[in-house]
């Protein structure tokens, strides 16, 4: 039997992808400006890495309700959309693909990023989380539950956003259903109450994610979309494993089968703390979920060159997603290659700091 490698091609849907080191969404706080604008120094910061197999765009708000962190880039103005294709034309003119994570915080957020209000939620619960601000972390606050009508407005601006993707030049999106944030918390019964046709029932918490599947499907070709899950996240912004998430997971992937979509990104547990005993825990993803679906999955969290050489020689996934190592190692993909050393990161400029920690990781000499 053929057992890939990491540095073959694979084609997620519609896309090709020179090789299957994908660099994942990584949120880093440096379009401080007014409108919230991709700028210059985000298509240098995003050129540098072209050479991975598929770019995922840092986590972009949908709509100015969505915001829950500083100085995160949107794609609902023209000004967003323009700093957005300086990006796209830059890692293009390298040689890449990048894709757009389309993202809404819900609850995640505070009441200064919306002028002095509660942020919205599928239900007025507390995530009791600390969130990044310009002046350190701060506690959530109750939020607001979403009137249907307000449902429908942000499925359509899910549908703007990814309208918006395709004219300022991406080549597909990712729907950012993962990490406790409004699509997850929709999904969750620990965050989501509600006793209408979005809460309760397996179906009915899946609603609002289909709703926006099919609002992004009606703006951008199912080939060239893909989501994202962390099914077991657990005492993490707000959320709990419990007895509905593996099931609540199983019927979500198994109707998205439907659709033809070009990937399931899947993020492995990030911590195996608090979970000994815990009902419906399991600790490794892929393998779970890969019998269960028939799109491509990308598999992401904690890997290095030899475990995502692993994982894809057993076909465990079709790519794999770095994160935090793509931050300081811009050439990620010729030192896999030529099996050099990776550098380490800076948690410190993470998501501050400017150029610093942003654009000078220095590629491994040649
Ligand atoms: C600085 C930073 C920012 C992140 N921003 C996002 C984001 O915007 N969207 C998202 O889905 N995940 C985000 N994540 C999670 C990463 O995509 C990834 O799941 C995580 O870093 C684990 O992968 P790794 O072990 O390869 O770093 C972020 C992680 C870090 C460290």
């Amino acid at each position: 039997m053929h057992r890939a490698s990491l540095f073959e091609p694979v084609q997620l849907g519609q896309l090709y992808l020179p090789n299957r080191i994908v660099m994942a969404p990584l949120t880093r706080c440096r379009a401080g400006n007014a409108e919230y604008a991709p700028t210059a120094m985000m298509a240098r910061y995003y050129a540098q890495r072209a050479s991975a197999g598929l770019v995922i765009s840092e986590a972009t708000i949908v709509s100015a309700q969505g915001r829950g962190y500083p100085d995160t880039p949107g794609i609902w103005s023209q000004a967003q959309v323009d700093g957005w294709r300086q990006v796209t034309d830059a890692v293009h003119a390298r040689g890449g693909r990048i894709v757009c994570q389309l993202w809404h915080c819900g609850r995640l957020s505070l009441p200064e990023f919306h002028g002095g209000a509660a942020p919205v939620a599928p239900s007025a619960i507390d995530p009791q989380w600390k969130m990044l601000t310009a002046q350190g972390l701060k506690p959530t606050i109750t939020p607001r539950a979403l009137t249907r009508e307000e449902i429908a407005a942000t499925v359509a601006d899910f549908g703007r956003a990814a309208r918006n993707a395709m004219v300022a030049g991406f080549d597909g999106v990712e729907i950012h259903s993962s990490n406790g944030y409004l699509i997850h918390q929709f999904l969750s019964p620990c965050a989501n109450q509600r006793e209408d046709e979005y809460g309760g029932s397996t179906d009915n918490r899946a609603r609002f994610f289909f709703e926006v599947l099919d609002a992004v499907v009606s703006e951008v070709p199912a080939g060239r979309v893909g989501f994202r899950l962390n099914p077991m996240m657990h005492r993490m912004h707000g959320l709990t494993v419990d007895e509905q998430t593996l099931p609540t997971f199983e019927h979500l992937v198994r109707r998205a089968n439907g659709y033809g979509l070009a990937w399931l990104h899947l993020t492995e547990p990030y911590q195996a703390r608090h979970t000994e005993g815990l009902a419906g825990w399991i600790p490794e993803l892929a393998p779970y979920f890969r019998p269960i679906a028939t799109m491509p999955i990308v598999s992401n969290g904690g890997f290095d060159c030899e475990k995502a050489t692993l994982w894809i020689e057993r076909g465990l996934c079709d790519a794999v997603a770095f994160g935090r190592l793509f931050i300081s190692n811009p050439d990620l993909v010729e030192r896999f290659r030529a099996g050099r050393e990776v550098a380490a990161w800076d948690a410190d400029t993470f998501y501050q700091g400017g150029e610093r920690g942003y654009l000078d990781y220095p590629p491994a000499v040649v």
